[in-house]
């Protein structure tokens, strides 16, 4: 049974979703119905994945009634602005095939053009006084970002979803989201970062081999996977991992019925190395990756 954790604004969301950054969107559409069967009831995608319209296709395919899941998407950096951003709410609403998302966020602070993202940011505060979406939020926020965002808005963000696994811990963003009350969400919560193809360099080691995580999982008979996952739950964050592997689907929500102790908490906390696998937020604007986000 998931747990749930109830955002700033009383709506409540399972401690365990879905992630699907990364999933082509030919495989997509079979890995989200692999995950709402074994039992996830949130799942986190973002207009930049390209893959919206085939989260929404499993949904309507599973069966299960629309109120029932959680689904989260994200406002790609190229539609930032006032206009473009409710703009950006219909092509995702569109693509997903919903009437209300339940949460939107901004997927990056863009500190280059901060303007436009306040403005982006007022647009979801419109969007949930008109109840298109139930809550809002933010993404790769730091605490800078953060301080500067609530100085020029009204809403508390909901969630900031950001990198976060044993080897990157960001202790000062997780502060400050505590202090403003924002729910802090995982992404890479199994550090997929620290080892997809592509990124990083030669230097980087998977967490899933790193002997701390071993030898707890041992303890307890589960996986290093596992074990990453539950350290989440108990510390109180929303983790979203991603796999289009239907066993390791169900292997990853497998995890309510095993607690770590306190000194095994502190052991994945001391692994931090405090070097992110992903890219700095303060350098993300539209012109790092190609992407504009089609008409839906
Ligand atoms: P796959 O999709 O083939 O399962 P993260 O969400 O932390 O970024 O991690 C995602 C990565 O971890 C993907 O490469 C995914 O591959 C892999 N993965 C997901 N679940 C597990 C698991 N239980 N054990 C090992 N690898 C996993």
């Amino acid at each position: 049974m998931n747990q749930h954790i109830t955002l700033n604004n009383g709506m409540s969301i399972p401690a365990l979703g879905f992630g699907v950054f990364q999933s082509a969107p030919e495989e997509t559409t079979a890995a989200v119905e692999q995950a709402l069967n074994a039992g996830y009831r949130h799942i986190d995608t973002a207009a930049g994945y390209g893959n919206e319209r085939e989260v929404g296709e499993a949904i309507r395919r599973s069966g299960i009634e629309r109120n029932d899941i959680v689904i989260e998407t994200k406002v790609w950096v190229s539609d930032y602005g006032y206009d473009e951003t409710l703009h950006a709410f219909e092509k995702s609403a569109t693509k997903l095939g919903v009437a209300q998302i339940d949460l939107l966020i901004l997927h990056q602070p863009m500190p280059q053009h901060f303007e436009r993202t306040v403005q982006a940011y007022r647009a979801l505060e419109q969007l949930l006084t008109d109840g298109r979406v139930r809550a809002i939020g933010v993404s790769n926020f730091m605490p800078n970002h953060l301080a500067a965002l609530r100085e020029q808005t009204e809403v508390v963000p909901a969630v900031n979803q950001v990198e976060l696994h044993p080897y990157f811990t960001q202790p000062n963003v997780q502060r400050a989201n505590a202090e403003h009350g924002i729910l802090t969400q995982a992404w890479s919560p199994i550090g997929g970062i620290t080892f997809y193809p592509g990124w990083g360099d030669d230097t980087r080691r998977s967490m899933l081999d790193d002997e701390t995580i071993g030898r707890i999982a041992e303890a307890h008979g589960k996986t290093p996977a596992q074990v990453m996952l539950r350290w989440h739950i108990q510390e109180g964050r929303s983790a979203i991992p991603k796999s289009t592997n239907p066993e390791r689907i169900t292997q990853n929500i497998d995890v309510f019925d095993f607690e770590l102790a306190t000194d095994e908490l502190s052991d994945i906390d001391a692994l931090d190395r405090g070097v992110r696998g992903g890219p700095d937020p303060d350098e993300v604007d539209p012109s790092t990756w190609d992407l504009t986000i089609p008409e839906a």
